[in-house]
């Protein structure tokens, strides 16, 4: 059995504020294995967030274990953490975090530059990358010369630029539209089928369900698996990823004439 990638033991992460102590991670339990795409679902102020920061090792947790490839981050000093995150975990961000004045080309090739990777390897990666995510004729385009969408796969280009293990992605699809957001999931979904990675990905949209190896829930810091079984027969959403996938998309805000959902 290879070894996990991530390793969360009755952990609990906990925020004091004022008198009040809030649990924003409570006693979870999770195995995040190779070669995996994972979705973390829940609402706002689960603790989505939280908990993929305790497993890509950018916190600690106040009670329990995580490892991250073999190693306890709670016995990790910061520079030890700092080394892991660079060279093992990749982290795309809702608002992508991209550097304005670096072009696609630029920010993909940045992180391999803090990793002190040769001129010839970095360029040669940087364009594979690049045309790994579909974006080759976009490299010298700086991120407000992109759309919300390009921008996206940029980060996700440059998350993987260092060829890490795991990538976080926390609801990388939140402010991109309902097709684009999912053609950015596919894009994750290839991504571990060809590179590899393992990826767990934080997003409010229930369509990751469908395309998801795996898909756990927070509910109010609890950890849960979600089974297919649990699905709502009549979920609208999953109607709209099936129309997608289908090529019958129809844009948001056109909806069907009521009687006749069958008209164009
Ligand atoms: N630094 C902090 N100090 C105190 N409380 C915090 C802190 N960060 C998060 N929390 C609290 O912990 C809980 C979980 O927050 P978290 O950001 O993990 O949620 P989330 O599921 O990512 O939400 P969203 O979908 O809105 O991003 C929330 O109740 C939040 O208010
Ligand atoms: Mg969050």
């Amino acid at each position: 059995m290879a070894q996990s990638i991530a390793v969360v033991e009755s952990v609990s992460r906990v925020y004091h504020v004022g008198r009040e102590d809030v649990y924003a991670v409570r006693e979870a339990n999770w195995q995040i294995d190779p070669g995996r795409f994972i979705a973390l679902q829940g609402r706002s102020g689960s603790g989505k967030t939280t908990l993929l920061n305790l497993v890509g090792g950018l916190d600690r947790p106040t009670a329990g274990t995580v490892r991250i490839m073999d190693s306890d981050t709670r016995r990790m000093s910061d520079r030890e953490l700092t080394m892991l995150r660079r060279h093992k975990i990749g982290f795309i961000f809702q608002a992508f975090a991209l550097l304005p004045v670096l072009s696609a080309y630029e920010n993909v090739e940045l992180p391999m530059r803090i990793a002190g990777m040769g001129g010839r390897k970095r360029h040669e990666r940087a364009l594979e990358l690049l045309d790994l995510v579909g974006l080759s004729k976009r490299a010298s385009h700086r991120p407000f010369e992109l759309s919300g969408g390009e921008q996206g796969r940029v980060a996700i280009a440059r998350a993987l630029a260092n060829e890490p293990a795991l990538l976080l992605a926390d609801e990388p699809t939140g402010d991109l539209d309902s097709v684009t957001g999912l053609q950015m999931m596919l894009l994750f979904s290839r991504i571990v089928r060809q590179e590899g990675v393992t990826v767990v990905m934080a997003t409010h949209d229930l369509s990751v369900r469908d395309i998801a190896d795996e898909t756990f829930t927070m509910s109010d810091g609890v950890l849960s698996r979600w089974h297919p079984s649990q699905e709502e027969p009549s979920d609208p959403i999953n109607t709209l990823v099936r129309e997608a996938e289908a090529g019958q998309w129809r844009p948001p805000n056109r909806e069907a004439p009521k009687q006749a959902p069958s008209g164009r």
